[in-house]
């Protein structure tokens, strides 16, 4: 009888599902890596951490055993090496404000294809309101174009829209003064669904835990409600006891960032989903609970 020949497996066409993070040394990416190993979500070896500077991958990987390549956006040939034998690629979206990003973003899913991988997971952002894909704002763009790209790929695709970190608030605050009174200055009063970044990292990493059963959804992660930003002068008047002058100027000619608040004026960053509590299985944190110290549980 004649002997089965026994093939080796190609190299990254192997039917493990390991997933490749990348931004794992940023704000969001290092609370999902943390979220997964100390929960136990995914077992390291299912893992892979792409970076271009891994050095910075969180201590916490080395601990568990995950396994840590080097991988630039800007360099396809490194993406080709770090992303090997995966099955999914979690692609951070590249912290350009610009749309140089979406070259990034296009080099990491043409990667994917190449090597054989069904499914880019991408994680956007909860402005352009309900979709994401209707924005003035400059910094939306880089994403909804990559979403595009990504949802005319023929790839398997996740979009995962993170919503605005609550504590992130100050920039949008148009903080001029920080005396007594504090003076801030903005176009308008737009109101944000602002985020935990902790319970961001952890519905993310709940996210890719079961990523399966996500296939070809755009998902929101978002806080409870949305939050003007008179409501947050309110709570810093009473947190820190001084007056905060806030005045609104209704001139969007100088927003000088990239239109922001002529999107927020349109409630491109107001739209409120339950998905994020139901993945934590319980009530999710607003900027009120954030700044207070508060729980709603
Ligand atoms: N939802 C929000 O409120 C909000 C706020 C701010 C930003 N964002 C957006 O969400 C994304 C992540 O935010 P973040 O706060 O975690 O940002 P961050 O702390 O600046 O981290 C950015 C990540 O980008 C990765 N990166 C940088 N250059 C890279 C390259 N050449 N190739 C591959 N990866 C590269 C880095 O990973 P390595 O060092 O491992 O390569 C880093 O971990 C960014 O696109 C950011 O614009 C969202």
């Amino acid at each position: 009888m004649e002997k089965e020949i026994e093939t080796p497996l190609k190299k990254g066409a192997t039917n493990a599902p390991r997933i490749v993070l990348t931004g794992t040394t940023g704000r969001l990416g290092s609370r999902i890596l943390t979220s997964i190993l100390e929960k136990k979500l995914i077992s390291p070896s299912d893992l892979i951490i792409s970076s271009s500077n891994p050095k910075n991958v969180p201590g916490i990987a080395k601990e568990n055993g995950v396994e840590v390549r080097y991988g630039d956006f800007a360099n396809p040939r490194s993406l080709h090496s770090a992303f090997e034998g995966a099955s999914a690629v979690f692609i951070m979206s590249h912290p350009d404000a610009g749309i140089q990003r979406v070259q990034f973003h296009k080099n990491a899913i043409e990667t994917a294809r190449t090597l054989g991988i069904k499914t880019i997971i991408y994680s956007s952002m909860m402005l352009g309101g309900e979709t994401g894909m209707e924005s003035v704002i400059g910094i939306q763009q880089g994403h909804l174009q990559t979403m595009k790209y990504l949802l005319s790929s023929g790839l398997e695709h996740i979009i995962i829209r993170q919503g605005i970190y609550a504590q992130a608030w100050t920039p949008y605050a148009g903080i001029r003064s920080t005396g007594d009174p504090m003076e801030w200055v903005i176009p308008n009063d737009g109101a944000i669904a602002w985020t935990d970044l902790d319970e961001l990292g952890e519905g993310n990493a709940l996210i890719l835990a079961d990523y399966r059963k996500y296939i070809n959804q755009t998902l929101r992660l978002t806080g409870p409600r949305a939050t003007a930003i008179s409501t947050i002068a309110q709570i810093i008047e009473r947190k820190l006891g001084r007056k905060v002058n806030l005045y609104f100027t209704g001139n969007h000619a100088r927003d000088g960032w990239g239109r922001i608040y002529e999107g927020l004026a349109n409630g491109e960053g107001k739209v409120v989903d339950p998905l994020l509590a139901q993945l934590l299985g319980r009530p999710a944190k607003g900027i009120e609970e954030v700044l207070t110290g508060s729980s709603t549980e």
